[in-house]
């Protein structure tokens, strides 16, 4: 049996403000969300944990307080929106109205301009995956876009419903692996 955890980063300056990409630092409510998850993790005990992020501040931000071997691979920074980096939706829509419409249409093939598309994310995800396959307790602290892939993985979620998976902020994932069963429990942190 194998135990993988996953959380998204806590909130970030521009998940406040609504901005997609960047390397934004965490907002003070993603900063308590650091503290209630190292304390969370810090009581289960976890035999060899180890802490998987991505490169970006707002996931090393989120797992600094951990006391475990910590990791942080590019392979899970966030989806990469090119010319889009750093817009707001609102931006989007007056800047790249033809763009916005194409992704509502094919939100998983769909590549920014100079960006990554979803199934672009899953093919950089797959070292990490293989990976993954092999550990247990691994702690890995990502993004939206790029745990909807890894959760869309394990769970076999159909590709097509991959980029709308729910993945809420301040929200622990547990997935539980026994051959090709899987068991997925989530605990949501009062923050
Ligand atoms: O808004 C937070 C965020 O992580 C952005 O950085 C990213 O572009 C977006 O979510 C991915 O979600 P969606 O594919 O639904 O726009």
């Amino acid at each position: 049996q194998q135990t993988l955890y996953f959380s998204r980063h806590g909130e970030s300056e521009f998940n406040v403000i609504g901005r997609i990409g960047g390397d934004a630092p965490l907002s003070p409510r993603g900063r308590m969300y650091s503290k209630s998850l190292a304390r969370h993790v810090q009581d289960l005990k976890l035999p060899s944990l180890q802490i998987w992020t991505s490169t970006l501040q707002r996931t090393k931000a989120t797992s600094a307080l951990i006391n475990a071997p910590q990791q942080h691979l590019p392979e899970l920074d966030e989806i990469w929106s090119g010319d889009c980096e750093n817009l707001s939706y609102e931006e989007l829509q007056d800047r790249f109205p033809r763009e916005l419409a194409l992704r509502d249409r094919e939100k998983l093939k769909y590549r920014y301009p100079q960006g990554e598309s979803y199934i672009d994310v899953m093919q950089r995800l797959v070292p990490v995956l293989t990976q993954l396959e092999c550990e247990t307790n691994v702690l890995t602290i990502s993004h939206q876009a790029v745990l909807r892939c890894v959760l869309g993985y394990f769970l076999e979620t159909d590709p097509e419903e991959i980029p709308y998976i729910h993945v809420p902020l301040h929200t622990i994932i547990k997935i539980t692996l026994q051959g090709y069963n899987y068991n997925m429990e989530t605990v949501k942190m009062p923050v």
